[in-house]
């Protein structure tokens, strides 16, 4: 199973370029708790600003570059080569965490999205993919609102994919 996690506006951007836009410990704690010992796959820019953070996860890097070697993990040429990579070694799942290349490649591919809605506009700037009502359904939604620790209110939300909705299986290429 693939599942994109990831924080999103309200206007649907994930960075305004570099770096995420926001500070919120309750949305950090929620990722390291869902991604903690995961296989993640992860776009070559958001592998190299996260260099430093990864402990017991194994991450596949996303890179169109033959020659990129990451100083951990794997580099991957493509979603359904991070899949089948991930099959090989009897992993259940792999968690996409960003950047915006990496979701908007991995979305036909996905099962699952957590979606972490924050309570503020961008106005531009790396965008998440679409999340279309006739291909996702909210399975279960936690609101909170905005303290003196969070400048933003957010809610975390899992998005199964309709029955019906075209899947993209990786395993077939
Ligand atoms: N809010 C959030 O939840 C969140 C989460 C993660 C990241 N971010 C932010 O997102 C921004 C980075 O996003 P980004 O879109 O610029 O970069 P990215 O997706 O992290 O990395 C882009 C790189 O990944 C590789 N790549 C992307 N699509 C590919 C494909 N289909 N096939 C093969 N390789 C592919 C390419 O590497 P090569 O150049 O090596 O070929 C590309 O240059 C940062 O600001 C980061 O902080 C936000």
């Amino acid at each position: 199973m693939l599942t994109l996690i990831a924080a999103v506006s309200a206007d649907g951007f994930i960075s305004t370029g570099t770096g995420v836009p926001w500070h919120l410990p309750r949305d950090i704690t929620h990722f390291r708790e869902v991604t903690r010992g995961q296989w993640l796959l992860i776009g070559r820019r958001t592998f190299e600003e996260m260099l430093g953070w990864f402990h017991d996860h194994h991450p596949l890097v996303l890179s169109r570059d033959a020659g990129y070697t990451p100083p951990l993990g794997q580099a991957v040429p493509s979603v359904p080569a991070a899949i089948k990579f991930a099959q090989q070694a009897s992993a259940g799942e792999i968690f996409v965490c960003g950047g915006g290349g990496a979701y908007a490649a991995a979305m036909p591919h996905a099962e699952r999205l957590i979606v972490t809605h924050v309570g503020t506009t961008l106005g531009g700037g790396v965008p998440f993919p679409a999340i279309a009502p006739e291909d996702w359904r909210i399975t279960s939604t936690t609101a909170h609102p905005a303290d003196a620790d969070h400048a933003f209110a957010m809610a975390i939300t899992t998005y199964a994919r309709r029955e019906g909705s075209a899947l993209t299986l990786g395993a077939t290429i």
